[in-house]
């Protein structure tokens, strides 16, 4: 495992989420009061790209079938989704955000 800066916390902005990338992996990060968190950034029931999706409270609503997931663990909580998303542990240091990544 190994600390990735993906962005600056001023890129995104509370109850938002942007995708990053780390190597070829797309990484959804979210901004939820101020907190970051960070999961796998391709829904897990078909293709769509959860950053186009929708961020209500501590869930990202998927933008195709509007599957849910629970944005800190992961787990598919509603709609057509079954299989949770990988989630990635991020640290701030100042302005700049870092994800761990394998
Ligand atoms: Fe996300 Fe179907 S692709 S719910």
């Amino acid at each position: 495992m190994a600390w990735h800066k993906v962005a600056s916390s001023q890129d995104v902005e509370e109850g938002n989420v942007i995708e990053v990338k780390v190597g070829e992996t797309p990484i959804a990060l979210y901004n939820i009061d101020g907190e970051f968190y960070a999961t796998h950034n391709i829904c897990t029931h078909a293709y769509a790209c959860l950053h186009e999706g929708y961020v209500e409270d501590e869930t990202i609503e998927c933008p195709l079938h509007q599957g849910i997931f629970d944005i800190k663990t992961g787990e598919a909580l509603e709609g057509p989704v079954e299989e949770p998303l990988e989630t990635y542990s991020v640290k701030r240091e100042g302005e700049e955000i870092y994800i761990e990544v394998p």
